[in-house]
């Protein structure tokens, strides 16, 4: 073997010990820290009258953080880990509908279109993906705006739309969004929307954007041969 080759034999077993470390890094933390999160939660239930304003902050100081600490490694355990899929029946509707159950601020006003459509898919993981399509979305929102959801149905194909009125994607970041680590945010991962892609591709299918506004466009095929390694 060349020293050149060896080199870089040598990076991609580095790079995949990192892989495994990390996963199993992320793994191991998450018990803990629901831990922390679940006695804070008791401890500002059992004592809300008692703490006085500096103590009621410090405790929402330990909630954001530990919030924010759990879903930095749900990021990390998402793309280090491609599950196989569970492949059933499912409304993509309702999937959405489970989705927004992340946290939307009341003055983004949600818009849903009506129609439905059933796809042989893994409910979980595409919820995976359209919360983070809809995280994105109100954190590019900021204050007041708009978030559209939308479904289509072509012959071939389940079609899901993520529109938002927010600041928008510069043309120099496009190419790179779906690049693991790649953010633009203090607190941000940039695992969301390569996650996305693993699940999507893992169903055969796409993930594409444009500008003005900013779309999120999944396109799903209804008789996809899934990969399934
Ligand atoms: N709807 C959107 N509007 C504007 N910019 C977006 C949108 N979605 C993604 N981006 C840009 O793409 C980058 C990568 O997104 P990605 O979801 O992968 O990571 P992140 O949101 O920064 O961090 P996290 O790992 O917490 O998701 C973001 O930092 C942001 O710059
Ligand atoms: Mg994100």
């Amino acid at each position: 073997m060349t020293s050149k080759k060896k080199e870089s034999v040598e990076k991609i077993e580095r790079l995949r010990v990192m892989g495994e470390l990390s996963a199993r890094v992320a793994h191991d933390l998450r018990n803990p820290l629901g831990v922390i999160k679940n006695a804070i939660e008791l401890i500002e239930i059992d004592s809300k009258n008692n703490f006085d304003e500096k103590m009621k902050k410090r405790i929402t100081m330990i909630k954001n953080a530990s919030d924010r600490m759990i879903r930095q490694v749900n990021d990390v355990l998402d793309f280090v880990r491609t599950k196989p899929l569970e492949l059933e029946n499912n409304s993509i509707s309702e999937i959405l509908n489970s989705s927004l159950k992340v946290t939307i601020p009341k003055n983004i006003k949600i818009s849903k279109s009506n129609n439905d459509a059933n796809l042989l898919c893994d409910s979980r993981q595409l919820e995976v993906v359209f919360s983070n399509l809809i995280t994105n979305a109100v954190q590019a929102i900021e204050n007041n705006g708009e978030l559209n959801l939308r479904i289509n149905e072509g012959p071939k194909e389940v079609i899901v739309e993520i529109e938002d009125s927010g600041s928008g994607i510069p043309q120099e970041n496009i190419s790179k969004i779906f690049e693991p680590l790649f953010t633009t945010k203090p607190t941000g991962t940039g695992l969301g929307l390569v996650s996305c892609k693993n699940i999507v591709e893992q169903h055969g299918g796409t993930i594409s954007v444009s500008n003005n506004p900013t779309v999120f466009t999944v396109k799903l095929p209804k008789n996809s041969r899934i990969k399934q390694e």
